[in-house]
């Protein structure tokens, strides 16, 4: 699984939403290359393909034209069964509104992508568990959801996205439901995971904030990149 240099390929890609007649071209012929460990920024205005482009190479929905290879292997190629199975080992997904069940606990939330793998009840608790204090929420998880804070919500969600062991780690406007402060702490937080476990992050947002912390930001407009920046030095989107 880690022959590809890219975690990511979208080449060429077409998204056209066909409603009631009409024809929504929602992604014009975008490529893009995604190297493992990267902090990669998708920054558009709303409206620009970002939360489309997101759920092509998350393999939530497919492209019209073009593919998406994920660890060098062609999505399109795969049936349903291969989609869910590579979209459950390897990728890891955040959202604007934290998506949490309301009735389940922290602990449980974080398990609950892992629940019907073959793994000891005690173990995953243990790895949920891990996660949560590495978020700073060891002392939140046994909270219901509606206990929690925004900001604490999406940590959960957080350490949710990352109890498979992703390879990628897809957030749509993750920032977008918090205030500054909180925002830029999930940010942070994020960043931190990021170098630590060398996962990549690929982050969708209009939050001008979020390039401080990306190695790489790629403007969408329209559904077409019109131009990238690589912000730091030494950051993987520079490896040759
Ligand atoms: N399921 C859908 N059916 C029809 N049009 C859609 C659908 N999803 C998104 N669109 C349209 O595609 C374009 C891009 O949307 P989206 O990817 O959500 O942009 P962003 O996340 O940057 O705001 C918009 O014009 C939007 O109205
Ligand atoms: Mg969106």
């Amino acid at each position: 699984m880690e022959s590809s240099e890219f975690v990511a390929e979208v080449e060429g890609v077409w998204k056209v939403y066909i409603t009631r007649g009409a024809s929504i071209p929602a992604l014009r012929g975008v490529s893009l290359r995604i190297r493992r460990g990267e902090f990669l920024c998708i920054m558009g205005p709303s409206g620009s393909g970002k939360t489309t482009l997101l759920n092509l190479i998350g393999g939530l929905d497919s492209t019209s034209k073009g593919r998406i290879l994920i660890d060098g292997i062609d999505l399109t190629g795969l049936s349903t069964s291969e989609l869910s199975r590579l979209r459950h080992s390897l990728m890891g997904y955040i959202f604007q509104s934290f998506n949490l069940i309301s009735v389940l606990n922290a602990v449980e939330n974080v398990e609950l992508p892992l629940i019907f793998d073959p793994i000891e009840g005690e173990e995953l608790r243990t790895r949920a568990k891990a996660l949560l204090e590495r978020v700073g929420l060891g002392h939140r998880l046994t909270h219901r959801p509606s206990e929690l804070s925004g900001g604490e919500q999406q940590r959960v969600a957080v350490s949710r996205a990352l109890i498979s062991n992703p390879h990628i780690v897809l957030a749509d406007e993750p920032t977008a439901n918090l205030d500054g402060k909180t925002g830029r702490e999930i940010l942070e937080l994020m960043k931190k995971l990021n170098r630590e476990d060398k996962v990549s992050f690929i982050i969708a947002t209009h939050d001008r904030r979020v390039t401080e912390f990306a190695d790489r930001v790629v403007n969408l407009i329209d559904g077409e990149v019109v131009g990238e920046e690589i912000v730091k030095e030494g950051s993987p989107a520079l490896n040759k």
